[in-house]
């Protein structure tokens, strides 16, 4: 086992966009941070190799992680290799790719991520922290109702994923593990945002029209923050888009 003294912090679909920025900043934070891919092993790389230049620490740990086994593989590899986990960061997220299955959004944006925070949890000491990255879209998929087209199955999925993981709250709490959500608006510069702009370009440009679209610099600070200042349990960060808060006060 290697002997980490540093915290162990684990961030899904680390390999490009929101996931290796917050990678990036935990890494600058003093955490090993392992960075999980799930075909882009390179990209990964990339990202673990820019956290060690900049004096950090962090190393890759591929699986796709709707796939059960592949789950429990990566669960028992941070057991063998780290002993413990303290913060899990589940930002993975998908259901847009071409081709995905009419069931994939569910099992990857709900099962996947309960799966995977269960399987961890022995692993993870009092004062862990489970983190829950989300976009307004789908956290207020019920109150907001209106999505950009085609994204409708991705925000219930993910809004389904983030219920699922509140009704695990008082197992966490058991444990002494913390838990948080962490909720953005669209992301500047992002590669999804770039697709719904193509399907469908009035819902970014009314998005835009409402303020500027927060930064991933921005989006991923607040993750960083979600795990490792203190929080209430089942708190949610809210990045970006004022005027949602206000459709869900009502
Ligand atoms: N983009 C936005 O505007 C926005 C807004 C609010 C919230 N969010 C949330 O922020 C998170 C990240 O979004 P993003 O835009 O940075 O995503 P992205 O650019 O699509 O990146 C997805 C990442 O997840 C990985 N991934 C995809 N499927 C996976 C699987 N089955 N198993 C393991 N890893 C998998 C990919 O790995 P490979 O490269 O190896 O395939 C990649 O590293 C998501 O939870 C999203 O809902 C995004």
């Amino acid at each position: 086992m290697e002997r980490v003294q540093r915290r162990v912090v684990l961030v899904t679909g680390a390999s490009r966009g929101i996931g290796a920025e917050a990678a990036a900043q935990f890494g600058a934070t003093g955490a090993h941070v392992v960075v999980n891919y799930r075909e882009k092993r390179k990209r990964a790389q990339v990202v673990v190799d820019g956290i060690v230049a900049a004096g950090g620490s962090a190393s890759v740990l591929g699986a796709d992680v709707s796939d059960p086994a592949a789950v429990e593989g990566m669960a028992a590899e941070l057991g063998e290799r780290f002993g413990r986990l303290d913060t899990l960061v589940l930002n993975a997220s998908g259901g847009l790719e071409r081709d995905a299955d009419p069931g994939y959004a569910l099992r990857l944006n709900r099962d996947a991520q309960v799966r995977l925070a269960v399987s961890v949890l022995p692993l993870m000491p009092e004062g862990g922290r489970i983190v829950f990255v989300t976009s307004h879209q789908a956290h207020f998929v019920h109150e907001q109702g209106e999505v950009p087209a085609g994204y409708a199955p991705i925000a219930l999925s993910k809004r389904a994923g983030e219920d699922a993981l509140r009704s695990r709250i008082p197992e966490f709490r058991d444990r002494g593990v913390g838990f948080t959500v962490v909720s953005g608006d669209m992301i500047d510069g992002t590669i999804i945002v770039r697709l719904l702009e193509r399907r469908d370009p009035g819902s970014v440009a009314a998005r835009r029209a409402a303020g500027p679209l927060p930064t991933v610099e921005e989006f991923a600070r607040v993750i960083v923050r979600a795990g490792t200042e203190p929080a209430t349990l089942g708190q949610t960060f809210y990045v970006g888009g004022e005027d949602f808060l206000t459709v869900s006060a009502r």
